[in-house]
């Protein structure tokens, strides 16, 4: 072996930051890479990375005529989404991550790390990546640092963060920042040739120091696992910055709403991975409801950071700046405005190509293409009997392609919250919506969430799990002391916004989803203002408020009272099923669990 050389400086750091510049040398040193630069998040860097990126076989870019400047990347098989299973709370003690997290205590855990990041960069580029989650400088935002040895992860970041010098700039030099470190741990000897996508198929951490808010990813160069912005620090790591200063980061889209008479509402909701968030947060109102001047305007389709204003609102940010989101299933049909956004400058992973040099997954055309090469990169027919598109493939693109992009998206005071939306996938039990009687009844609907799992995880798919607040994998401590958080958020502001349950998901006997669903979600969003601005009546029941079939406005749809029973219905027997996995669950949370919820597992119990 040749003594290793110091890695040369493609750039100058663009920094004096002491910690900053500590800390960067201190990794190299750990994960002795070829090169470091630091990112500037200029748009010629980011054509430059993509090039070298084509050159690498990363990416091939895609026809220009039929996708300006977007490129493919397809992944190895291995490696396709989050690894709920490898992914870890270290914090100071087993209770503090809780039995929802996977826990390994910190110190053993480094010494893993340690090892495992010891020449993990060997052969590279370690690139620098300044980002913030959030507008600037906002009271509300938050600055983390990225130092990864993958380039295809430098330029998701330019499209999914605030990314470069303008964050070192407001970082100033002391300024505090999350350090994110990650490797796709696939070291090169000298000479040794580079794969597509590397990754280590035999290790792989997605590892959170809670007290220290410091993050170690190693092993994969997927969505959540590698972009270090998102889930790690935005959801997992924010959510206990939250929690000790009395904010709240969510799984949750943001949209605006305009009513016919001017009037503005903003809306959260949390739904678990691709269960909707994207397709709720761009959607398009029916026909009718258009003419008659309602829109929706999208803030945000997958994180929410909430924080109580002085005026007893709460108020909330998009902490990313752009989407990374489920491809398979959209269309111009579901989701035209996000069609719309994947015209150019996208990044596309793990879907199919055409010919002509396009991208195509499952459900974008109700025809596919005669021939294709599928996500592994094989010729693929529609005779072939498999996906031509992963079920988990993803587009990254910038929020400002987003044609329903709201006004306010960037505005770093956030935009105040109405109403906050629970839901999950249901084929049975749960009705098409509940509104809570209260926060803490609301917080008890959020906190008892059932969904189906999808092929966002690694993992079944199909099979209900509780889900509490669609945080399950994202809460960075103790789920009760999570609810706990809550409860008393809710209780610290004069104005909460009404809190509410979805289920767009029920089936018939034939199989086939009975709601519509994509714009004509728009119905119970216009249900849900109306409750707001106490215009719309419910039925009173155990569960909560329930519109009858005459509440919601039907214009444009034909959808009978029959069909509408069958999606609303509230079945004594699902409902003891469910109220037994509800006490499974408190049961599981019973250390530090709010005596409100078991009270109110209680009363519904009674009730039902
Ligand atoms: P993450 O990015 O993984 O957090 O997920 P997401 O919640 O943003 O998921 P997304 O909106 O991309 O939805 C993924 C899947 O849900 C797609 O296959 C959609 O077709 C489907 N979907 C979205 N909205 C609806 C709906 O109203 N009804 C039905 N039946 N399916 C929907
Ligand atoms: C999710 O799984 O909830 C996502 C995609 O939003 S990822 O960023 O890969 O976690
Ligand atoms: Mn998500």
């Amino acid at each position: 072996m040749h003594a290793q050389a110091k890695p040369v400086l493609l750039n100058t750091p663009p920094t004096k930051h002491p910690k900053l510049l500590a800390w960067v040398a201190q990794v190299a040193a750990l994960t002795k890479p070829d090169c470091i630069y630091w990112c500037d998040g200029s748009d010629s860097e980011y054509a430059r990375l993509c090039r070298e990126l084509v050159n690498a076989g990363t990416f091939r870019k895609l026809n220009p005529a039929l996708r300006p400047d977007s490129y493919l990347a397809w992944s190895d098989p291995t490696d396709v989404a989050r690894v709920e299973d490898r992914t870890f709370i270290c914090s100071e003690t087993k209770q503090d991550a809780g039995p929802t997290n996977n826990w390994t205590a910190p110190a053993e855990m480094r010494a893993t790390l340690n090892g495992l990041f010891d020449g993990s960069m060997r052969g590279r580029t370690m690139y620098v990546v300044p980002f913030s989650m959030g507008p600037l400088g906002s009271h509300i935002a938050h600055i983390g640092i990225e130092i990864s040895d993958s380039a295809y992860v430098a330029v998701n970041m330019k499209l999914m963060t605030r990314m470069g010098q303008k964050v070192l700039d407001v970082l100033g030099e002391d300024g505090e920042f999350v350090p994110c470190l990650h490797s796709v741990g696939a070291p090169l000897a000298q000479g040794q040739k580079d794969v597509a996508w590397p990754s280590n198929k035999e290790h792989k951490y997605i590892v959170h120091f809670p007290e220290t808010r410091e993050i170690w990813s190693y092993g994969s160069g997927y969505g959540g696992n590698a972009l270090l912005g998102k889930k790690c620090f935005a959801l997992r790591i924010a959510s206990v910055m939250g929690k000790q200063q009395g904010w709240l980061a969510e799984h949750m889209l943001i949209l605006g709403v305009k009513t016919p008479e001017g009037n503005k509402h903003y809306v959260t909701a949390a739904f678990p991975s691709a269960c909707g968030k994207t397709n709720f947060a761009m959607m398009i109102p029916p026909t009718p409801f258009k003419e008659a001047g309602w829109e929706v305007t999208t803030v945000g389709d997958d994180i929410a950071w909430i924080k109580p204003g002085a005026d007893g609102k709460m108020y909330a940010i998009n902490p990313e700046a752009g989407f990374f989101g489920v491809a398979p299933g959209t269309s111009y049909e579901t989701n035209p405005n996000c069609m719309e956004s994947l015209k150019a400058n996208v990044i596309f992973t793990n879907v199919a190509l055409t010919p002509e040099g396009d991208v195509w997954w499952e459900g974008m055309t109700n025809t596919p293409p005669a021939h294709l090469t599928d996500w592994q990169g094989k010729s693929w027919t529609p005779a072939s009997g498999r996906p031509a598109a992963h079920a988990n493939a993803r587009f990254t693109v910038a929020a400002t392609s987003c044609p329903s992009l709201d006004s306010q998206w960037d505005n770093p005071n956030g935009v105040p919250i109405s109403a906050m939306i629970f839901g999950g996938r249901r084929s049975t039990t749960v009705p098409l919506v509940i509104e809570a009687n209260n926060w803490n009844e609301g917080v008890y609907m959020a906190a008892t969430l059932g969904s189906e799992t999808t092929a966002a995880i690694v993992g079944q798919v199909g099979v209900v799990r509780r889900d509490p607040f669609a945080m399950l994998a994202f809460c960075g401590y103790n789920m009760s002391d999570y609810f706990s958080h809550w409860l008393s958020v809710g209780a610290s502001v004069a104005h909460a916004p009404t809190l509410y349950c979805v289920n767009w998901f029920r089936k018939g006997d034939d199989g086939k989803f009975i709601w519509p669903g994509f714009g004509d979600n728009m119905r119970v969003l216009n249900w849900i203002i109306g409750r707001i601005e106490g215009k719309a009546s419910a039925n009173d029941t155990p569960l909560g408020a329930i519109p009858r079939y005459t509440d919601l406005d039907w214009t444009g749809l034909s959808f009978q009272t029959p069909q509408f029973e069958a999606i609303t219905a509230i079945s004594q027997s699902h409902w003891k099923q469910e109220l037994a996995l509800h006490n499974e669950l408190l049961t599981k949370l019973s250390h530090n669990l709010p005596t409100a919820l078991r009270a109110r597992y209680e009363a519904l119990t009674t009730a039902l």
